[in-house]
């Protein structure tokens, strides 16, 4: 088998890259070792920066999203008893904060991508990456059927996410590792119920961190600060609302319970992977970085770290230019720094760490009482959250 781009995982990175790459007459094939239906299942993100939407809405990806998706003119800081609201479309002359699953993304694109032709092999295994510091690099694996298979391409995107075989294929000497691993994780739940509140909701309080988020008009997602080595059963149902009705109590307020169908837990990690490439391997995504989802940047910046990769691969072919390729690194990681700050900042502002003194609470209670009380400071916040220009 042969394909000039062959894509490692089926997750946003991926499936935007193959989109990318088909609108400018690049091939590709997808390689993805879980089934259509679990990628299609699996409950992550939940945010969409304005150019995003936008960029589906031009490429005809956005009509289910558009239906579908909630779209919110801010958020609510929630902290010291108070609630303030951060006017994003006031801030950043008229961007929103649109509110669509990950899923509802994964599925919207596998459906066009399928309807174009697109190639993309579910439930593979055994995936390996070989001669990657040669002209003609090779991914070999075993088929849905279990049968050995190789596929040579010109070039590999690693779209695999973190644990992927991709960054992994890298000569541990050939890149700087960045990371912080927080001593805390968050619980996240699916819950039917009505919304509660007309916007998400990141409340600071003693108890620690919770976030009010939402999927649909009947389905809420919430999440609690926990230890991150919790187990799920330590988290019955009635444990559950209690920490949120605590974190979230407002006077005049009541945040709507009902059945809870979704629980999980994740870890915390901010990560970078310096460079992102290694001969003809580019990764891009989870894979090459993590950030903390209190800042909702993570599928938003696999996604621009593709589109910078799909440029460098058409000037490749159109020109058989290889700036953008060899640049391809320099180019994606000032905006994933500037994410991974924003990340940071917002998940040191808002969780409770118990390693912390008093004195480094307060200066988290002042920072977002600076947000809250400074223009400047609120639309500094804003224009990031909304997502910086990709341009
Ligand atoms: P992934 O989505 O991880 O996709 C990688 C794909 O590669 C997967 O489908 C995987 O099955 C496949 N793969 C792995 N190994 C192999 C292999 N060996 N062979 C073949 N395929 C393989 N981001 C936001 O922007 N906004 C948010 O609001 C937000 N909230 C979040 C909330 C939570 C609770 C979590 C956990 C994450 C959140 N994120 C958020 C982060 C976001 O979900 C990720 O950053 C995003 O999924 C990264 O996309 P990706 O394509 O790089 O990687
Ligand atoms: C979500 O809805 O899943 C979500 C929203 C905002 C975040 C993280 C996750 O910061």
């Amino acid at each position: 088998m042969r394909t000039q781009i062959g894509i490692i995982g089926a997750g946003p990175a991926g499936l935007f890259l193959a989109h990318f790459l088909h609108r400018r007459g690049i091939e590709s094939v997808i390689l993805e070792n879980r089934s259509r239906v679990e990628i299609e299942q699996t409950i992550r993100a939940g945010v969409l920066e304005q150019w995003l939407v936008d960029l589906m809405n031009r490429m005809g990806l956005g009509e289910r999203m558009m239906r579908e998706g909630a779209f919110d003119t801010g958020i609510t800081l929630q902290f010291s008893g108070r609630r303030h609201h951060i006017d994003f479309v006031a801030l950043t002359g008229g961007k929103k904060v649109t509110v669509y699953a990950q899923h509802e993304v994964i599925k919207d694109l596998v459906a066009a991508r399928l309807k174009d032709g697109g190639d993309i092999r579910f439930a593979v295994s055994d995936v390996a990456l070989h001669d990657l510091a040669s002209e003609a690099p090779r991914i070999t694996f075993r088929d849905a059927s279990g049968t050995a298979q190789e596929l040579r391409c010109d070039f590999i995107a690693g779209c695999d996410g973190f644990h992927g075989p991709s960054r992994q294929a890298i000569p541990p000497s050939e890149i700087t590792e960045h990371q912080i691993i927080y001593p805390w994780g968050w619980l996240g739940i699916l819950a039917e119920a009505p919304r509660s509140y007309h916007e998400l909701i990141y409340s600071r309080h003693g108890r620690g961190f919770a976030l009010l988020s939402t999927r649909s008009p009947t389905v809420q997602r919430i999440y609690v600060q926990c230890d991150p080595h919790d187990a799920l059963e330590a988290w019955p149902d009635h444990r559950i609302w209690s920490e949120m009705q605590a974190r979230f109590a407002f006077p005049g307020w009541t945040l709507a319970e009902g059945p809870i169908f979704q629980k999980s837990i994740v870890g915390m990690r901010s990560y970078v992977c310096d460079p992102m490439q290694y001969g003809r391997l580019f990764i891009a995504g989870d894979s090459a970085h993590i950030v903390p989802p209190t800042g909702a940047k993570g599928l938003n910046l696999a996604v621009a770290d593709v589109l910078v990769l799909s440029r460098a691969f058409d000037a490749w072919y159109r020109k058989r230019d290889r700036t953008g390729l060899d640049c391809y690194s320099a180019n994606a990681l000032p905006r994933i720094w500037k994410c991974e700050r924003f990340s940071w900042y917002m998940t040191t502002m808002l969780h409770r760490n118990p390693a912390e003194s008093s004195f480094e609470d307060h200066i988290h209670l002042a920072d977002l009482d600076t947000v809250v009380s400074s223009e400047a400071a609120a639309t500094a916040l804003a224009e990031v959250y909304v997502g910086l220009p990709m341009d």
